[in-house]
């Protein structure tokens, strides 16, 4: 089975970065996107980062369709998704499991991000809901005025849509709609991709070397 991004492999893991940086922790949801959520895994993992990566089930099943992942939607295979090298330094927990340590305000989380973000766990994280662990992770991270960053991915939008993520942003999370800019000229989906997960990559503080600079810029 292919990878999605084949061909584009991320550098070895950063030698500085070491047990003592804060885990992520990467929600994904069933809105479509699964490239960004794939593309931005291999990149933490490139940098050094250990990824909590908490997936609901509309989530795998989107990586199914899109991403091509295998096995099946209770006990999927992430190995079609990720090489031995990223998944080392990633702990896979269903959305369903809602006693995992990052469901704990005392589990030491560094940023956590949601990508991509669906309109339904949009409008549960903005009304403190949390039905499962991406929304409880998610609900930690404002409470415990951790880095939120969520992705959401839908057009057009509603109302609603917006005021749940005026109301996000509001109680402190950074809200970044998947919108690629083309000023990097990409030559490829995977250009297009890049883009967006450069710019949550930063808002992370997760060194990379992704080129989506504008030229102009250089
Ligand atoms: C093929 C497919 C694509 C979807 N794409 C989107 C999307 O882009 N944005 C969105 O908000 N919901 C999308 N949905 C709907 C969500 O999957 C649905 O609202 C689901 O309940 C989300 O659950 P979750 O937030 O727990 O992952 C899609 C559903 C399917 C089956």
């Amino acid at each position: 089975m292919s990878r999605p991004n084949s061909g584009r492999r991320p550098r070895k893991a950063d030698p500085r970065a070491g047990p003592a940086d804060p885990p992520l922790v990467v929600g994904v949801t069933g809105a479509s996107g699964a490239a960004y959520a794939v593309r931005l895994v291999e990149c933490a993992a490139a940098a050094g980062r250990r990824v909590w990566l908490i997936v609901s089930r509309p989530g795998r099943m989107v990586l199914a369709d899109e991403a091509g992942m295998g096995g099946s939607v209770d006990a999927p295979d992430l190995s079609t998704l990720w090489p031995a090298e990223v998944l080392d330094r990633v702990r896979y927990v269903p959305a369903e499991v809602l006693d995992a340590p990052p469901a704990s305000g005392s589990f030491g989380a560094g940023a956590t991000v949601v990508i991509p973000c669906s309109m339904n766990t949009l409008a549960a994280l903005a009304h403190g809901l949390t039905q499962n662990l991406v929304h409880r992770a998610a609900h930690v991270a404002l409470k415990e005025g951790r880095p939120l960053v969520v992705v959401p991915r839908e057009m057009p939008v509603t109302r609603i849509d917006l005021e749940n993520m005026a109301r996000l942003a509001a109680a402190g999370a950074v809200v970044m709609p998947a919108m690629p800019a083309f000023y990097h000229r990409p030559r490829s989906v995977a250009d297009v991709v890049d883009f967006v997960v450069a710019k949550v990559l930063d808002r992370l503080g997760v060194p990379h070397d992704l080129d989506v600079v504008w030229p102009g810029a250089q």
